[in-house]
This record gives structure tokens, C-alpha cells and sequence, in this order.
């Protein structure tokens, strides 16, 4: 069996290559190629996976490249996680947004719309390649925003591609824990878009058990994102959101922690980064330990602007622990290639799962997952307050497609305008002139 990862030189390749190592049944995955523009990034991250490797009598084979046709000839399973204009890219679209005193964030607002009108380009035509030279392989997307790069590569590859997310699966974990129910013998009653959506449910043996969640404030700000959120505002919505609405719920705060930190997310990660390659690539130190040094700080800091407006404290050493992100897409690959069925939050489309949605629209749901793909579960209904944030989201997802598809500004201004978060037609169009001015990537829009 043979993957293939396109970013193949970013940070956390080790994350999936370590959960590979992992598996030693029948059909597993036993060649590797890491496919990167960058020879430099490739070559430190090939180094850190050697190190894993070392004493692992059966460690899947890896061999790097920089040409995308190579990498994807003949290959059973492609990953994509690429990141279209780097850290460098990301901070930028921080800083544009927070001038305009809007939230920049990766994937939420206007930063996650010019992140996506930069990658949507990238992710269709390599979807394309896919098509073309390895018709019968999966794609897993973890590309961010991952749902809609998901939906703009599901146009090419129908149900094919498949987009992952560990947020869902960590606070399904985290509701598990608190509540004395095994992970794994829990079903998640979860719905909505990537970064957009709501636990309603934790059904154990048939019965749901979030009531008791719900009915104890104590018990709700005993983990991750009971505290983000409050137990005041969780018990008000009746389930518990996806930790990305805190950007939502909390936006004034949110922008503002944002505005007044010494470096923004992208900024912080991309000067940590570029010290982590530097370093992995001199061949006197230990690529694995320079890894792993910088994968915790990383764990540590995540969204700590959100926490500390929030008088969150710090993270639980158990949230600190990977696990989420590289066993997903390892459950996700067993599962169609061996046709070991599971359910996986996934994000695939929704087929009428939302009836506020179209049949095609993607959404991040439970999945039944088998030889022949993923398939969406029945769950809850959204709640109410939930219904309209999802399909004005969708809106802006659907605008900044066309926009990409047709090349039109328009269509950018309008993904902007109709945000939630962008509160003026005149901020949105501010913010297009402002992204075109960074991003050689949106030279395309007209
Ligand atoms: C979570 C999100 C991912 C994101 C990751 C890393 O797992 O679900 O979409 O890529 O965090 O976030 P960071 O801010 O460290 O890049
Ligand atoms: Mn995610």
C-alpha cells in the first residue's frame, strides 16, 4: 500500500509517519512519498522520519520528491496538507484583518476566506493530477480550510476526498472523559461545518448522557472547552460548541487579544518553524528531538490568546498529547483499505444530512466509514441558533468558489461582506484590496 503526502515536507508529517510505524497488520501502509516544493523542508523532515525509524523492523519505505506527477503515479491514498503561501502567507493574513479590526484567524472570518482564495486554485488543480494519474487512490484533506478546500476537490473527485479535522474528535474525547464514558464506546452526536459545529448528544449503550453534562457547571468547566466557553453560556446553547466558536461567541475579545499580542498565531509559528528547519537540517543534531521540542511548544500555545481572554488557564496535559490529527487519518485508511468499518467525524457531503444544506455542500459529520468510503450518520438535528450561522457561513464558502472559479472580485468582496464576522460591505472591499496587495497568489482575481 502506498501514500502519498503532498506537504510532504511540513511539520507534521512525523505526527502520520509515527502513527504508520504503529501499524504492523496486513495491508498497511508500506511506501511513503513526501512530495514538497521545498528540497530544504523535505530533507529535515526526511531526517526526523529516519530517526523514527531506526529499529522498526518493518518501517514503511519513504522516498521524497518535488515533482508532483511522480509523487502521484500509481498511489493508493494522497494526503494533502499544503499550506498555499506559507506561515509567512498566514501571518500576513492576520495582519490585514486586524487593521481592518476584523479576526484573521486561519480558518474563521476574513483571514480563512483569503487562505481560502489563495488554496482553492491550488487544491482543484491538484485534484485534477489526482484524477488523471491515480483515478482509483483516496485523498484525505487536512488542508486548511479544510472544508471547503475539501468541497472545491470533492467537484473533481466526488466522494473520493475526504477532509479530517481532530477538533471534533479531542472534544468529543474531552466530553468522554468527564463524563466516565470510554471514547471509544461513545457516539458523538456532532454536527456542522469544519471549526463550525455543535455536540448535542453523547449517547453510551443508547442512552445520552450530555444532560448530566449539561446539568453541572462544575463538571463543564472540568475540561478544554467548558472553560472557554463558560457554563453559564454552554448551558444556555444546550451543547457544546466547537472550540473555533469561541471566535464567534467571543469575537470583540477575541479580535482584540489578537490586536494586543506581541505576534499573532502565523507570526509565532512561522519564526518557530523557520528555527525548527534550520536546525533539523544540520546533520550533527538530532532531527527528532528538535521536532519534538518544537511539536510541544506548539501543543502549549495553542489558542492561548482564546484561553487567556477567556481566564481559561492553561492546556490539560492530557490535550497536550498528540493523537487526535495522525489517528484519524490512520482509523480513516485502515478503514477503506481494509474495509474495517468505524465511525469517524468526517468532512464529506452532507447528502441531506442538514436540510438547511444542498446535497453536495460538505459538512463535518459522524461517518460510517468501510471498503466503500465514508457515509454520513443520522444525527440531531443543528440547534436552532446554529441553523443560520451554518448556511451563512456555507454562503461564504460558496462565494469564495465561485470567486476562484471565475476569477472575479466580485465574488471575493462578497465572500467577505457576507461573513458573519466582516461587519460592512466597505470593511469587505477594504479587506480585498488589502489581501491583493500581500498575496502574489490572489493575482488571479479580476
Ligand atoms: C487544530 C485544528 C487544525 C489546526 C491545528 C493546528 O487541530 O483543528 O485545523 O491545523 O489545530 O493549529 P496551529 O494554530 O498550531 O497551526
Ligand atoms: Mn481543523
Amino acid at each position: 500500500m502506498k501514500l502519498t503526502i503532498l506537504g510532504g515536507g511540513g511539520f507534521r508529517v512525523p505526527l502520520v509517519y509515527g502513527a504508520l510505524l504503529g501499524d504492523h497488520a496486513e495491508g498497511r501502509v508500506t511506501h511513503v512519498t513526501l512530495y514538497d516544493e521545498d528540497p530544504a523542508r523535505l530533507h529535515a523532515v526526511a531526517r526526523v522520519l529516519a530517526e523514527q525509524a531506526a529499529g522498526v523492523p518493518d518501517a514503511p519505505a519513504v522516498a521524497v520528491t518535488t515533482d508532483l506527477d511522480d509523487a502521484l503515479r500509481g498511489t493508493d491514498f494522497v494526503f494533502s496538507a499544503i499550506r498555499v503561501g506559507g506561515l509567512a502567507g498566514r501571518a500576513a493574513d492576520e495582519r490585514v484583518a486586524l487593521a481592518e479590526g476584523v479576526l484573521g484567524q486561519e480558518t474563521v472570518g476574513a483571514g480563512g476566506i483569503a487562505y481560502g482564495l489563495r488554496t482553492v486554485p491550488v487544491a482543484r488543480a491538484v485534484a485534477a493530477r489526482v484524477a488523471e494519474l491515480a483515478p482509483q487512490a483516496w485523498v484525505i484533506n487536512f488542508t486548511n480550510p479544510a472544508g471547503l478546500v475539501t468541497e472545491a476537490m470533492a467537484e473533481v473527485l466526488g466522494d473520493r476526498v475526504i477532509g479530517i479535522c481532530d477538533s471534533p474528535v479531542g472534544l468529543g474525547r474531552r466530553i468522554a472523559r468527564v463524563l466516565g464514558a470510554r471514547p471509544d464506546r461513545a457516539f458523538v452526536d456532532y454536527v456542522g461545518l469544519n471549526h463550525l459545529g455543535w455536540v448535542s448528544g453523547l449517547r453510551v449503550d443508547g442512552r445520552d448522557e450530555l444532560p448530566r453534562l449539561l446539568a453541572d457547571p462544575a463538571l463543564i468547566e472540568s475540561f478544554e472547552e467548558g472553560r472557554l466557553f463558560g457554563a453559564d453560556w454552554i448551558r444556555s446553547l444546550g451543547a457544546v460548541p466547537n472550540e473555533y466558536l469561541h471566535y464567534y461567541y467571543f469575537n470583540r475579545e477575541t479580535v482584540r487579544a489578537y490586536q494586543e499580542v506581541a505576534q499573532t498565531r502565523g507570526a509565532f509559528l512561522h519564526d518557530q518553524q523557520a528555527r525548527f528547519y534550520a536546525e533539523a537540517g544540520r546533520p550533527e543534531v538530532s532531527a527528532w528531538d528538535a521536532w519534538d521540542r518544537t511539536r510541544a511548544e506548539r501543543e502549549a500555545t495553542y489558542m492561548a490568546e482564546n484561553r487567556e481572554s477567556a481566564g481559561a488557564g492553561e492546556r490539560a496535559a492530557e490535550d497536550l498529547e498528540s493523537g487526535g490529527y495522525e489517528q484519524v487519518a490512520l482509523a480513516l485508511m485502515r478503514a477503506i483499505a481494509r474495509d474495517e468499518r468505524t465511525t469517524l467525524i468526517l468532512n464529506v457531503r452532507g447528502r441531506g444530512t442538514l436540510p438547511v444544506l444542498d446535497a453536495e455542500a460538505v459538512i463535518e459529520v459522524p461517518c460510517l466509514v468501510d471498503a466503500n468510503g465514508a457515509h454520513p450518520v443520522a444525527v440531531s438535528p443543528l440547534p436552532d441558533h446554529a441553523v443560520g450561522l451554518v448556511s451563512a457561513v456555507k454562503a461564504v464558502e460558496r462565494a469564495v468558489l465561485a470567486a476562484a472559479a471565475g476569477g472575479s472580485r466580485a465574488d471575493a468582496v462578497k465572500a467577505f461582506a457576507l461573513h458573519p464576522l466582516v461587519d460592512s460591505v466597505g470593511v469587505a472591499r477594504r479587506l480585498l484590496d488589502g489581501y491583493t496587495a500581500v498575496h502574489p497568489g490572489l493575482a488571479y482575481l479580476r
